[in-house]
């Protein structure tokens, strides 16, 4: 999190294998083209690189690598950058990782390839630098859609999405980006191939590297191709937000519409103060007459209008008020309030955003102490709480205290694993939360992680620093 300026530079020679392996326009030198590649979103984590290389091939990726691993130069594989936790940015100077190697950032943005929908196996492969939003637009004009959607679609990547094992806003009905995952193409540290893109639903032949490669952060390979499942379209729509009295009776209702709702798509939590902000930020007016303490995004899509039976199950809840959209317009303003948070907070100032998993059983137990650990760790901060409820999965979000200083950030993690949780839910570890790797994990986990990336990357070219506290030779 320093800002110091960091790394070697690339050897002459290297510079050149680089510019004949993706052409000399897309080796990346020039400080003002690299700089959008070298700071993350949230603007906590910065590095330098010495340079930024553009493969648009799976060939070109591995002679990237290949010219990397002779150097012992540091590969970043960069995505959209829409990244949490630091993981797609070079590595700052004064890190633990902190060494003085070479680091270049490989952008995977022109790894756009489309292929035609699968249209008898529901599945689409496609290349690792599309985003989100370009995935959708494909599958939805071939009469499918894509079951992982989240505030970040515009920019993040198909690859990216995989690296983190993203999560985002319709889990509890279609689960996370490891499961929508039937294949995938990745160069490996080395510069060897491998790719398993047959589609096969029913296939254990061996490990599943698929699903290894999802949720590791870049650590293990660069990801250039990936098969996805689909899911069919649901066209009609509607949300309703409810004001709920706390957390714990959002979680509560959540799960109550689980099990009445068989259409329910997202259940998502929000504070009054994070909507204010949103409103600040956004504009809008706030859908009730009245403050309340907390708010439940709900929403459900199928073939033919699910309002009807959205309303009825919502009505049987003792919330404080509800409102309810169906038309397009309706609906986005009440989504707004929620996928609105991320901009709103990031504009208020440099976050410090966590991502924690919570037994859903304690998520009311867990939103009452993290503010309380908050307001001890600093008074003066102020705190954002939102996030997946139906999933058990919170951001804390935190303004005020300077980005370096980690005080809150230890108290929120500490909390989250006394109380049966994880460190991170989505967003993944990035080099955010390498100090509680172990402390989440344990020892013997941890272990086994470090030996799979020392046998698939000895010499740890690959994103060094993210996941492990220290060099892979050193524990
Ligand atoms: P990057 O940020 O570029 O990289 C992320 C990590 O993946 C890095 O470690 C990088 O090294 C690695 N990586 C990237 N591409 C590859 C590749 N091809 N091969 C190997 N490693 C790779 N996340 C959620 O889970 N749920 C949400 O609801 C959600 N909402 C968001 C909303 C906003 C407004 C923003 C800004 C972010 C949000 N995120 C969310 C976080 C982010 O969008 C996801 O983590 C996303 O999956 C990152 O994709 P990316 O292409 O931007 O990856
Ligand atoms: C979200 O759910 O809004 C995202 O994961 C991003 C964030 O945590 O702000
Ligand atoms: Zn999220």
């Amino acid at each position: 999190m320093s800002h110091q300026t960091d790394g070697a530079p690339l050897p002459d020679q290297t510079l050149t294998a680089l510019r004949e392996a993706v052409g000399p326009s897309h080796v990346l030198t020039d400080p003002d083209l690299r700089a959008t590649y070298e700071t993350d979103w949230t603007r906590r984590f910065h590095g330098e690189a010495a340079a930024v290389v553009r493969p648009s091939t799976v060939d070109e990726v591995a002679a990237v690598l290949l010219a990397c691993g002779e150097v012992g130069a540091a590969v970043v594989p960069q995505g959209g950058n829409t990244g949490l936790v630091g993981g797609g940015v070079p590595r700052a100077a004064g890190d633990e990782s902190g060494s003085p190697r070479p680091q270049l950032v490989l952008s995977t943005l022109r790894l756009r390839e489309r292929e035609a929908v699968d249209e008898v196996a529901g599945e689409v492969t496609i290349g690792a630098g599309v985003t989100l939003a370009a995935l959708q637009e494909h599958v939805r004009r071939a009469g499918w859609d894509f079951g992982v959607d989240m505030g970040s679609r515009d920019s993040a990547t198909v690859g990216g999405m995989v690296a983190t094992n993203a999560g985002g806003v319709n889990v509890l009905r279609y689960g996370v980006m490891r499961q929508q995952v039937v294949g995938i193409e990745a160069v490996l540290a080395d510069g060897s191939k491998v790719r398993r893109l047959p589609g096969l639903v029913k296939d254990n032949t061996g490990y599943a590297l698929p699903s290894l490669l999802a949720g590791s952060e870049g650590t293990l390979a660069v990801i250039t191709r990936v098969r996805l499942r689909l899911v069919p379209q649901l066209p009609r729509r509607a949300v309703a937000l409810l004001a709920v009295d706390d957390a714990a009776q959002a979680a509560t209702f959540a799960a109550q519409l689980r099990r009445s709702l068989a259409t329910l798509t997202a259940a998502e939590l929000f504070d009054d103060d994070g909507m204010r902000l949103v409103l600040e930020h956004a504009g809008g007016e706030p859908p009730f007459r009245e403050a309340h303490p907390r708010y439940l995004l709900i929403e459900c899509a199928a073939a033919a209008d699910p309002t009807d039976e959205l309303v009825n199950a919502f009505s049987g809840l003792p919330s404080r008020d509800a409102v309810m959209a169906s038309d397009e317009g309706g609906r986005h303003r009440l989504w707004k309030l929620r996928e609105g948070h991320t901009e709103a907070v990031n504009a208020a100032g440099v976050p410090h955003k966590l991502d924690v998993a919570v037994p859903i059983g304690r998520i009311g137990e867990f939103d009452v102490a993290v503010r309380e650990a908050i307001r001890r760790a600093d008074p003066g901060a102020r705190t954002f709480v939102y996030g997946h409820v139906g999933d058990g999965n919170l951001h804390v979000n935190v303004l005020g205290p300077d980005p370096e200083d980690e005080s809150v950030d230890d108290a929120i993690l500490e909390l989250a694993i006394r109380m049966g949780g994880a460190v991170s839910a989505e967003h993944g570890i990035g080099v955010a939360k390498v100090r509680w790797l172990v402390a989440d994990r344990g020892e013997s986990d941890v272990a086994a992680m470090r030996a799979i990336k020392r046998s698939l990357d000895p010499a740890d070219v690959l994103n060094p620093g993210v996941l492990f506290a220290t060099p892979l030779d050193r524990g």
